[in-house]
């Protein structure tokens, strides 16, 4: 496969000015990240700080009612609630090796930024994070704690006020300060070699996931479930298991409302090929290219664009890629927190509803894994609005 490409997804399509800092950084992969120093001090803080492993979770009442048994790998057990603290604490750990004294972030549910926030106050690094003045709004809980951690949340008022005008926002601030700053990229998307990089730090879900699973059943599972934002919880529970041909891999977009011609987070399924942060991939754009809006109740899945691995899995059939609406998402939420008291993110919701929605295309009695990628605390205003203004 050609460096820095997914079949024909990928590359590094940056203005020049990028191009030394994407340079450095695949050096220093190639240099830190298989060092011991690196590997020991990286896997002890994933096991003391981020409190790995997480658990895998058998559903006994849903599944009793699904028909089928499923299973739950629980990242909303990891520090700071989700996925994201793996991605961060190998890149803080990486920018600390690299000998530079900042990060800075993009985020959109705000767990990528609190996740940022909480590695940088661990490692004395400085941290600002740009997050779009809509997810600043409606995710307000997150920032809060960012700023508790010592980090500098800065609001993005150009484009559609969300992740991919922060993404932006980000990108123009790491050219005029690439000597002193590093870039934690809170995806699996984005130019070479981030898609690569957040794939390594996030692929522990899936290699925990087979083990777990292994020990307590002797099989692998019939289907690995995970929602797709950018893509990095995804990845990072699929990549495991891509080899093993007998697994089904589902990835789960967010359809938006679902109503007709309403904007959605879709981008597998309802975008075309095009150019997005540095990536060939498929996007959300109008017939002349321009960008267009993208829509999810959560926020963390409000993306136009899709990482270039998901895209490639798709092309070649090896994953399929469904989608879920806002509502049958909030049905999953309720039904996860009252049938087996676990309080989902909202995007994570997403990726419960495709199985809840689809039980009747899955086998009696056959096991699925759904990587349960952050807890709900920070979806309750948004829960609640969405019960006000729909009657319930
Ligand atoms: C809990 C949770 N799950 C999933 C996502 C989607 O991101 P990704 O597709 O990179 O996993 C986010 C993004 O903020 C998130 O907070």
């Amino acid at each position: 496969m050609k460096r820095g490409y997914f079949g024909d997804f990928g590359g590094q399509f940056v203005p020049e000015l990028l191009m030394p800092p994407l340079l450095e950084l695949e050096e220093a992969m190639g240099r830190i990240l298989k060092s011991a120093e690196f590997q020991q001090e990286y896997t002890s803080l994933l096991k003391n700080f981020v409190g790995r492993p997480t658990a895998l979770t058998h559903c006994q009442n849903l599944s009793r009612e699904l028909g089928f048994n499923l299973w739950l790998k629980r990242e909303d057990l990891a520090h700071t609630g989700a996925h994201k603290i793996n991605n961060t604490v190998g890149q803080a750990l990486l920018t600390k090796m690299m000998g530079k004294p900042k990060m800075l972030a993009e985020t959109g549910a705000g767990q990528h930024g609190v996740a940022t926030a909480t590695a940088a106050a661990l490692l004395d690094l400085e941290c600002d994070i740009y997050m779009g003045a809509i997810d600043v709004k409606r995710q307000s809980h997150n920032v809060r704690r960012m700023e508790l951690f010592g980090a500098k949340c800065i609001p993005v008022h150009s484009g559609t006020q969300t992740l991919k005008d922060a993404i932006n926002a980000a990108m123009r601030v790491w050219i005029a300060n690439q000597r002193t700053t590093h870039y934690c990229f809170g995806t699996a998307a984005g130019a070479h070699p981030f898609p690569l990089l957040v794939r390594e730090f996030q692929s522990v879900i899936g290699r925990e996931a087979k083990q777990q699973f292994k020990e307590r059943t002797g099989e692998m599972p019939y289907m690995v479930v995970a929602c797709v934002g950018g893509g990095s919880n995804a990845i990072g529970m699929f990549h495991e298991f891509v080899n093993e041909k007998s697994v089904k891999i589902v990835g789960v977009e967010a359809a938006g409302t679902g109503e007709p011609g309403c904007t959605n987070s879709a981008p597998i399924n309802l975008g075309t090929p095009g150019v997005l942060h540095g990536m060939n991939t498929l996007l959300l754009q109008s017939d002349d290219g321009q960008i267009l809006p993208s829509h999810s109740i959560a926020a963390g899945l409000d993306y136009p664009g899709v990482g270039p691995e998901h895209v490639h899995l798709h092309a070649t059939g090896r994953a399929e890629f469904g989608m879920v609406n806002d509502s049958q998402a909030i049905n999953a939420f309720q039904m996860l927190c009252q049938k087996e008291g676990i309080l989902p993110a909202l995007e994570s919701s997403h990726a419960v509803a495709w199985v809840i929605e689809n039980k009747d295309t899955i086998p009696k009695d056959a096991n699925v894994i759904v990587n349960l990628s952050g807890r709900g605390d920070k979806d309750m205003d948004i829960l609640d609005d969405y019960l006000a203004q729909h009657g319930k």
